[in-house]
């Protein structure tokens, strides 16, 4: 049997997961698996190609041409779909709005859990999304459940997209977040829930030098550092 550590880190849209979880790898040489960049990239292919996502069968044919990898470059993880580095695009309105809708479909979250218990097989892995810790690794040594103020995740959000896009209005992000917390939740399959043994971090007012030792001190008894 294998002896790696998972580290599952759960929360709602725009806590601040990746940030900690990419912090956690780099201190601890942890791989990171972003899987909500997993289901943005299925939901682009999706797009791109018309997929009817209300029929089950075409669903599940889309998902056999859908290849997902990950490749870093320094401290940069890059997501691949189907060999194409698709990072930037993924993280667009046209994806946001419509990855919800995607991620709940059952086919899509079987395939995307099935890649993910393999990616977290025999590594130590941090891994980040909505239902690591209750669905894709319920075994995991630590589980971190991640919130903070709706508002305060919006004007976090708005400050990254507005870069790209000065187009973009604060009332049109919380929205998007409002709906997606909604969509999350309220989903049949697998929806955001805390596992009954994860630790809750409210980083509303927290720097990220205090949410890194806070997640450090739980994960150190696993790894003897
Ligand atoms: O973490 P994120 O905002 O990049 O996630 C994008 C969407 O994917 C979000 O609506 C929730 C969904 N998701 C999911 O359902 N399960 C996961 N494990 C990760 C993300």
């Amino acid at each position: 049997m294998s002896n790696n550590i998972v580290v599952a880190i759960d929360g709602y849209s725009s806590c601040g997961k990746s940030t900690i979880a990419k912090a956690l790898a780099k201190k601890l040489h942890f791989v990171y698996i972003d899987t909500g960049a997993m289901y943005r990239a299925v939901t682009l292919y999706f797009l791109r190609n018309q997929v009817d996502t209300t029929d089950a069968a075409k669903v599940t044919e889309a998902l056999d041409n859908v290849h997902i990898t990950f490749r870093s470059e320094g401290e940069q993880a890059h997501i691949l779909l189907n060999g194409e580095d698709v990072s930037d695009e993924i993280r667009e309105m046209h994806v946001a709005s419509n990855v919800s809708k995607v991620a709940a479909i059952r086919e899509v979250r079987h395939a995307m859990v099935k890649q993910q218990q393999l990616m977290g097989k025999s590594i130590n892995i941090i891994m980040d999304g909505r239902d690591i810790g209750t669905t894709v690794f319920p075994d995991a040594q630590v589980k971190l459940f991640m919130t903070a103020d709706p508002k305060i995740r919006a004007e976090r959000r708005y400050k990254e997209l507005v870069v790209k896009n000065p187009e973009i209005t604060m009332e049109e992000v919380f929205d998007n977040l409002a709906l997606r917390d909604h969509d999350d939740t309220t989903r049949e399959e697998s929806p955001l829930v805390q596992a009954d043994d994860a630790i809750i971090l409210d980083n509303s007012h927290l720097t990220p030098d205090e949410q890194l030792d806070f997640a450090l001190g739980k994960i150190k008894p696993f790894t003897g550092q």
